[in-house]
């Protein structure tokens, strides 16, 4: 080998075991992370100078505030308004929601729904009960406009599905449903198939760290668990088969990264003899569908309760037909059958409850402001809105004004930061089995809560 050809060698494996240095040390679980973070699974969403005058859509005062206040108290205004949370540990101020690159490209990643804050504090893993997705898209698509930039695939996506009618919840299984319904098994695209029967509505997907405690997945435990089920999410056209088999060794890093969540610790004041009661109550009364804590005795049933029984809103149940079940079961996600899918739940799975004081709104749809009204069905608010940071201790979970009637004449953005439970697909009803409890039962039982 000559000198140059040797010295451009060298120069080659030096610069792969720097670059495998930088990450040499890394878990399979902070690879996942990283991936999650830093690379880029779906088209860019919109562009930082985009982002940047949105603001110039929002309604007075807030947006002549906006015009006054200074660049990064502007960037608060924006996170603030679009449920977007800072990135913990991360100095260069981007959310934790978005994927920025080098450019200032911003592409959504999973944490835009599943990585949210309570109390003021950011926790990747918890579902983003804030997340304002309808909004931030037809905001950012309004300066697009105004900048003369070009549409991505959220901006067209709203015109035929709904993206969400309440912030914290949105119509993800939908798109689920219709993106899949445009590939066969293998994930070739089938264009050519006509648009599968919908039925609009609102979910608040689970925190992270349950994820561990499950074989089945998804409120009605449909799917098996897996690396690939988790990858439904970026269906969209520019991804093509080959790049889901591409990128299934990165979730499974991914899988790793949501497996070593840890529900967060309540932070706030514990009465522990009250707990102890409380958690005997749990035991004769909800364990049988939600399970044991603490110590060795971790049990989880994931038990699906028929829909009669449990009584929550049944919309998500009744929009997953058991047509795009077994569709789903045939693909690439569900391994070609070899995977469970269940056709027919009937009903919803009782969830684990590790660090349910921290996510709330409750019940799949996010309708029940806090773990008191959990435990009390016949006060529970008709409407309701939250405060973006309060946690209210004496109820356990949001802090929340209440309304028997929509506040007239609001805009779009505004409706979507009320909870409106005479909404379809937004009831919160059922689950009545607290009600064997009295008063006093239901308090410690509440604080037992605060335990797990
Ligand atoms: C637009 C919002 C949204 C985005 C983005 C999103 N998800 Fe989800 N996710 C949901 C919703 C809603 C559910 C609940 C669906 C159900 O139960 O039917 C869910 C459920 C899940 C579950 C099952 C949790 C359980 O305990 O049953 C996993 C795992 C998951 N998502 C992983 C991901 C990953 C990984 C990504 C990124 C590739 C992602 N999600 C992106 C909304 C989203
Ligand atoms: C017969 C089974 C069953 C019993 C008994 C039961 N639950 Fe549940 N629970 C469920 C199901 C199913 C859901 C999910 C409902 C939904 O999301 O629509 C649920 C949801 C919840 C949630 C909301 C979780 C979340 O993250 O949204 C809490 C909190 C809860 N139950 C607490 C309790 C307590 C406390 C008791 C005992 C007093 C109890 N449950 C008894 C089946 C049960």
């Amino acid at each position: 080998m000559n000198r140059p050809a040797a010295t451009v060698l060298m120069l080659i494996l030096a610069g792969a075991a720097l670059s495998s240095l930088a990450h040499a040390d890394e878990t399979a679980a902070e690879r996942g992370y990283r991936f999650l973070t830093e690379k880029k699974y779906l088209p860019i969403d919109f562009d930082q100078q985009t982002f940047d005058d949105a603001w110039r859509s929002w309604p007075e005062p807030l947006r002549s505030q906006a015009e006054a206040a200074s660049a990064e108290e502007r960037r608060e205004m924006a996170f603030s308004r679009y449920g977007l949370t800072a990135r913990p540990g991360d100095d260069r101020n981007r959310p934790l929601q978005y994927v920025v690159d080098e450019n200032g490209a911003w592409t959504m990643n999973c944490f835009a729904c599943h990585g949210g804050k309570v109390a003021g504090k950011s926790i990747p893993g918890l579902t983003n009960s804030l997340f304002a997705l309808q909004t931030l898209t037809e905001e950012t698509r309004a300066a697009k406009l105004r900048l003369g930039k070009p549409m991505s695939r959220m901006d067209l996506a709203t015109v035929l599905v709904p993206l969400g009618t309440t912030n914290g919840t949105t119509n993800a299984v939908m798109f689920g449903v219709l993106l899949l319904n445009y590939r066969d098994a293998d994930l070739n695209f089938r264009l050519n198939r006509r648009i599968p029967p919908m039925t609009h509505h609102d979910m608040e997907p689970p925190p992270w760290w349950h994820l561990k405690k499950k074989k089945q997945i998804y409120i009605d435990g449909f799917a098996q668990k897996g690396a690939r089920v988790m990858m439904q999410f970026m269906l969209v056209k520019e991804n093509g088969p080959d790049d889901f088999r591409r990128w299934e060794s990165d979730f499974q890093d991914v899988m790793a990264y949501v497996e070593s969540l840890e529900a967060p610790q309540y932070p706030f004041e514990i009465d522990h003899v009250l707990a102890k009661k409380g958690e005997a109550l749990f035991k004769q009364t909800c364990t049988k569908c939600h399970g044991e804590y603490g110590g060795e005795q971790e049990t989880y049933p994931g038990r699906i309760v028929p829909i009669d029984e449990v009584d929550t809103d049944r919309a998500r149940l009744d929009a997953l037909s058991p047509e795009h079940r077994r569709r789903y079961a045939a693909t690439w996600f569900a391994h070609y059958g070899e995977h469970r899918v269940v056709e027919d739940p009937g009903g919803y799975v009782a969830p684990p409850l590790d660090g349910v004081w921290a996510s709330a709104p409750y019940f799949h749809n996010g309708s029940v402001p806090t773990l008191w009204h959990l435990l009390h069905a016949s006060d529970r608010p008709r409407i309701w809105k939250r405060s973006e940071n309060g946690y209210d201790r004496q109820k356990v979970g949001l802090e929340i004004e209440t309304f028997e009637k929509l506040p007239p004449k609001l805009d779009g953005p505004q409706r979507r930061t009320y909870f409106n439970t005479e909404r379809f697909g937004k009831s919160a009803a059922g689950h009545e089995f607290p009600e064997v409890l009295d008063e006093p039962e239901k308090q410690a039982v509440l604080e037992y809560l605060k335990t797990l």
